[in-house]
């Protein structure tokens, strides 16, 4: 279908729920302060796909990262969003099929991946109702 309805009213903070949308894996993951602040403390400007956190979230929540469980070299999915899965050196994902590294935004930070992982279109329909697509 074309699009799904999320309820992360249980999800806390530092943790990431899997979910399936178009087929696809989604992560969504109630980033930590400190996690926020690690995404924010980066330099833009160097990244192979700049994008800042605030591009990648909704104004006002933006410890809400929502964004495909794919990594984007050769589709694998990424480690990191079960609990005690290791998260690579950036603190986000890490994918083990080739050792790409994204860090606590997403972003593809060290190994093969081109672009960061994709975020979906998505919105809050509530303060605890993810719609996706
Ligand atoms: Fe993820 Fe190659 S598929 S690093």
């Amino acid at each position: 279908e074309a699009s799904t309805e999320v309820d992360v009213s249980a999800v806390a903070p530092g943790q990431t729920i899997k979910t399936i949308w178009r087929k696809q894996p989604v992560f969504i993951r109630n980033l930590t302060p400190a996690e926020v602040a690690d995404a924010e403390g980066v330099s833009v400007d160097g990244l192979r796909d700049p994008q800042s956190l605030q591009d990648r979230t909704v104004e006002g929540r933006t410890n809400w990262l929502v964004t495909l469980g794919v990594c984007t070299h050769l589709g694998c999915v990424p480690l990191g969003a079960a609990q005690g899965e290791v998260k690579g050196e950036f603190g986000g994902y890490f994918c083990p099929c080739h050792g790409s590294h994204y860090d606590t935004a997403g972003r593809i930070r060290k190994g093969p991946a081109p672009t960061n992982l994709l975020v979906p279109e998505f919105a809050f329909l509530s303060d605890t109702v993810i719609k996706i697509g």
